[in-house]
């Protein structure tokens, strides 16, 4: 349809990027990126009435996206060259054509296109032998600069390569190497950097992905005191073990600021405060890391032996979703075991009695005592000592 819409108003359409490589290799990819010649624009416009699609467009970078019915959302871009006026900046937008478009690109599996007109609908655009790269399941970059200009496709060239099971080119892999030494990812920001990073934790390949990124130095230049080494991949391997059931259990639960922990468990202050600020991570983080850190192999210990839940309660009270990912990581699979049922008991055990319940019924006055007992009573109920029908009686007694 999109095809007939850029014939209705003279102009050439063409779905590009992730979409046409996953088509090509079969793999599903709902997020669908469209290039028009000359004025993206003016086709969203039509697009979004016939289809009668929400649209947002975003006239400064000549783009829109249409949010279809169906839940479908289509990007429309009109093609550009960009270029940079100086590397690692984001670029400038000039108008050209769908050569130029493809070759400002990351990768060659990423630059190609497919014409939708009605005409040559389903040819395949390739300019610089993507399909044949796809074939030999190679990664290559498209110019000498692509990683100066974007430091991030560093990052995205692994990903790329450990998701589908290809290899870096060699040339382009020297061409990372280089630019990771000339410092060129201390140029990016920071949140820039973290968003690419959070996407190689979402992969099912992140071991591999980890373990190319070290390869690369990448880890050591985006983390410095990072170390990746295999007692680090040990608990992470735990972390990951563990975050699906987290992910489900938790209201809230950061993957990032849970694999942080892990990297920055032995760094010093200065150095802390430093990724903190480039990455934008809370004080908060810090400050729970710190106090952690101390009692994370003693605390585990705890749970390896299957201590008593009020003992573990009381240490970990107030620990976010992320810190008990962080405790899980020095866990093995049965230990996590009793950890979870630990949070689950924790989260069905609720006492019938308040504060105000105990100091009408008993005399008391408001404050620390009062606070006291209604932890005691708490930890009672969650070992099990006691039921919601004799949590008075037990109340009285304390
Ligand atoms: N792109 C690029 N350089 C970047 C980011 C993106 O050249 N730093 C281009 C690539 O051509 C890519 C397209 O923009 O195909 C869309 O980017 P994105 O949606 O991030 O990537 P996909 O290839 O669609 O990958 P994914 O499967 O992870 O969504």
């Amino acid at each position: 349809q999109l095809g007939r819409f850029g014939d209705e108003i003279g102009l050439p359409v063409y779905t590009v990027g992730g979409f046409v490589r996953d088509l090509l290799m079969g793999n599903p990819n709902y997020d669908i990126d469209i290039v028009v010649e000359k004025d993206g624009l003016s086709l969203a416009d039509l697009a979004a009435r016939k289809l009668n699609a929400k649209l947002v467009k975003y006239e400064k970078f000549l783009t829109a996206s249409l949010f279809c019915k169906d839940g479908l959302r289509i990007d429309v871009a009109t093609a550009r060259t960009e270029y940079y006026e100086a590397p690692t900046e984001l670029p400038q937008v000039e108008v050209s054509t769908i050569k130029k478009d493809l070759y400002r690109r990351d990768f060659t599996i990423n630059a190609m296109a497919i014409k939708l007109n009605q005409k040559d609908f389903g040819l395949l655009i390739d300019f610089f032998g993507a399909k044949k790269d796809l074939d030999s399941k190679l990664i290559r970059c498209l110019h000498t600069l692509s990683f100066v200009e974007d430091p991030t496709r560093i990052l995205r060239a692994v990903r790329f390569e450990t998701r589908f099971g290809f290899k870096i080119e060699q040339q382009t892999a020297r061409l990372m190497l280089d630019a990771v030494h000339q410092g060129y990812l201390e140029k990016v920001s920071g949140q820039r950097l973290r968003q690419e990073f959070e996407k190689i934790l979402e992969e099912k390949s992140v071991f591999e992905a980890l373990k190319r990124l070290s390869d690369f130095e990448v880890i050591k230049h985006m983390f410095p005191g990072v170390f990746y080494t295999s007692s680090m991949e040990e608990k992470l391997r735990a972390l990951f073990m563990f975050l699906p059931w987290a992910e489900n259990f938790f209201e809230k639960l950061n993957r990032f600021y849970a694999v942080m922990y892990v990297f920055l468990e032995y760094h010093s202050e200065n150095l802390l405060e430093e990724i903190r600020q480039r990455y934008g991570l809370s004080h908060c983080f810090v400050s729970e890391l710190k106090v952690i850190k101390k009692m994370i192999v003693p605390l585990s210990k705890m749970i390896s032996l299957h201590m008593e839940f009020s003992d573990i309660y009381r240490v970990t009270q107030s620990f976010s979703s992320e810190a008990f990912c962080y405790v899980a990581s020095y866990l093995d699979s049965q230990a996590q075991q009793y950890l979870k049922e630990f949070l689950e008991k924790v989260k069905g055990t609720r006492l019938k009695v308040n504060g105000g319940y105990l100091v009408k019924n008993f005399n008391l006055k408001p404050g620390r005592l009062v606070g006291d007992i209604l932890e005691k009573l708490y930890c009672a109920k969650l070992d099990g000592v006691i039921t919601d029908e004799s949590e008075e009686e037990y109340a009285k007694k304390l």
